[in-house]
């Protein structure tokens, strides 16, 4: 059987965040182009994405924005996740500080963000493992302690993107 969803009554926004250079425009770009850029320019303000999905026999129509991580553009993000039914919360497993920028936005989406918001985070860059410096239980348990998604992801393997937008439509209301 399939449940017949209007696109208007969708109407998704997606913040990626934490710290610049972890990979969010990547991931937005291969879930959206299934393309990677290697050499990918730092966000200003927010770029706007959109793709269309069916999960479960549901369509889904996802509305991206790609945040900016540079602290200079924080005090902008509530404007992106504000109306917001998901955010994904993204750090680089290579890079400790970027661990701690996910507490800072797991904080202010819980103070902050609309109640009932869908929270997913990424681990991104699982494809450099020799230079991993956070566990992934380590960022599993912080994924729990807030009742997220989790997963580890790579935009440059196209490991685990998909399936972290299935599974955020999946918990959609
Ligand atoms: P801001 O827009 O400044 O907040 O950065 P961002 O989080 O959007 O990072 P961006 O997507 O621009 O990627 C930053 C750098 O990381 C680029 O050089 C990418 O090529 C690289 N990168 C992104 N994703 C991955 C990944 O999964 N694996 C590897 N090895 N590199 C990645
Ligand atoms: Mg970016």
């Amino acid at each position: 059987p399939v449940r017949e969803v209007y696109e208007e009554d969708i109407g998704f926004n997606y913040i990626y965040d934490e710290d610049s250079g972890v990979g969010k425009s990547c991931l937005a770009h291969r879930f959206v182009q299934d393309s990677f850029n290697s050499r990918a320019e730092s966000t200003i303000g927010a770029a706007f994405l959109t793709r269309v999905i069916v999960v479960d026999d549901t369509q889904f129509k996802l509305q991206i924005w790609d945040t900016a991580g540079q602290e200079k553009y924080r005090s902008l993000a509530p404007m992106y996740y504000r109306g917001a039914q998901a955010a994904i919360i993204a750090y680089d497993i290579t890079q400790a500080s970027s661990f701690q920028t996910l507490r800072y936005w797991i904080d202010e989406l819980h103070k902050q963000g609309p109640a009932d918001i869908v929270l997913a985070i990424s681990g991104n860059k699982s494809d450099m493992k020799d230079q991993r410096k956070i566990a992934t239980h380590i960022g599993k348990a912080e994924a729990d302690a807030v009742n997220g998604i989790f997963m580890e992801t790579s935009a440059k393997n196209d490991e685990n993107i998909k399936e972290l937008f299935d599974e955020i439509c999946r918990r959609m209301p």
